[in-house]
């Protein structure tokens, strides 16, 4: 049973800055969650849906700025055709159905990856999402569909190369922030912390460049078991680690000579 604790008792004993913004999470183990249940491996993946669900209005009601679900990997087109039919048919049904919930959640959804393999139909629907939301002034969803983040820095090598070549863009004008502009993600913040359920020590080719510095915390829990309590564990423990980006924090440095 999720915890009645309320938005304001739980962030009372975090301080502001040990609050993440934004969150990414790799939404793994839906087809052991449904084998472990004697069901067939999408069965995972419709309740997988439910906890996208949950998840979001928490992320919401917590008011986390950004919240980026790992929904399909450019290498998940390796899978069964009937896994992928169902999980594109899927994803339309949650693009329809949701969008007076985040609405209603005052959510602005967009998504990344590559357009390439979804079907115009699909697509349309994404559009449709997009803008409907475009309004909401309230959370980010970001919802990472076709995507991989070599597929995405390749993407952003040659629109800066096209630029060169284009415009005349001086090659040492390339710095860290122009390369950030042309993600799919320009304009969004990094991830502060990144959770991955089930289990897996890896980042599965998820947004590369953009977790540099993100904090990684693993659950062994499938995603279709996953729920606000687990979400609110994560933050907390989240808001306890000492994030360092390279140098040392006030307490850890010396005394100057
Ligand atoms: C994650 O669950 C959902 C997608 C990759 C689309 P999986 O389908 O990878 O589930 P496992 O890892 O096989 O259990
Ligand atoms: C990562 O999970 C992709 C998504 C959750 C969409 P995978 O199940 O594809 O990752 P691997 O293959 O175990 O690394
Ligand atoms: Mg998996």
């Amino acid at each position: 049973m999720p915890s009645t604790e309320t938005e304001n008792e739980f962030w009372s004993g975090i301080p502001e800055e040990k609050r993440p913004r934004h969150i990414a999470m790799i939404m793994d183990g839906n087809g052991r969650w449904a084998q472990e249940r004697s069901q067939p491996r999408v069965k995972g993946h419709q309740q997988g849906a439910e906890t996208v669900r949950v998840i979001t209005e928490e992320c919401a009601r917590l008011g986390i700025e950004q919240l980026t679900l790992y929904c399909l990997s450019s290498e998940n087109w390796k899978r069964p055709e009937l896994e992928l039919e169902f999980l594109m048919h899927l994803l339309t049904e949650y693009l329809v159905n949701e969008r007076e919930t985040l609405n209603k959640n005052n959510i602005r959804l967009q998504i990344i990856g590559r357009r390439d393999r979804i079907r115009p139909e699909v697509q349309a629907e994404m559009d449709r999402s997009i803008e409907l939301t475009s309004q909401n002034t309230g959370p980010t969803l970001c919802l990472a569909i076709n995507y991989g983040g070599r597929a995405e820095i390749v993407d952003a090598i040659r629109s800066i190369s096209q630029r060169v070549k284009d415009e005349g863009l001086e090659v040492d004008a390339i710095d860290e922030q122009m390369v950030s502009e042309h993600l799919y993600t320009a304009g969004m913040s990094d991830p502060d912390l990144m959770i991955r359920t089930a289990g897996e020590m890896r980042i599965s080719n998820y947004l590369l460049w953009q977790l540099s510095y993100a904090e990684l915390w693993v659950t062994q829990k499938y995603w279709p078991e996953f729920d606000t309590d687990d979400l609110r564990t994560a933050i907390r423990d989240y808001a306890k680690r000492k994030r360092r980006f390279g140098g040392l924090n006030r307490n850890e440095q010396e005394p100057s000579c």
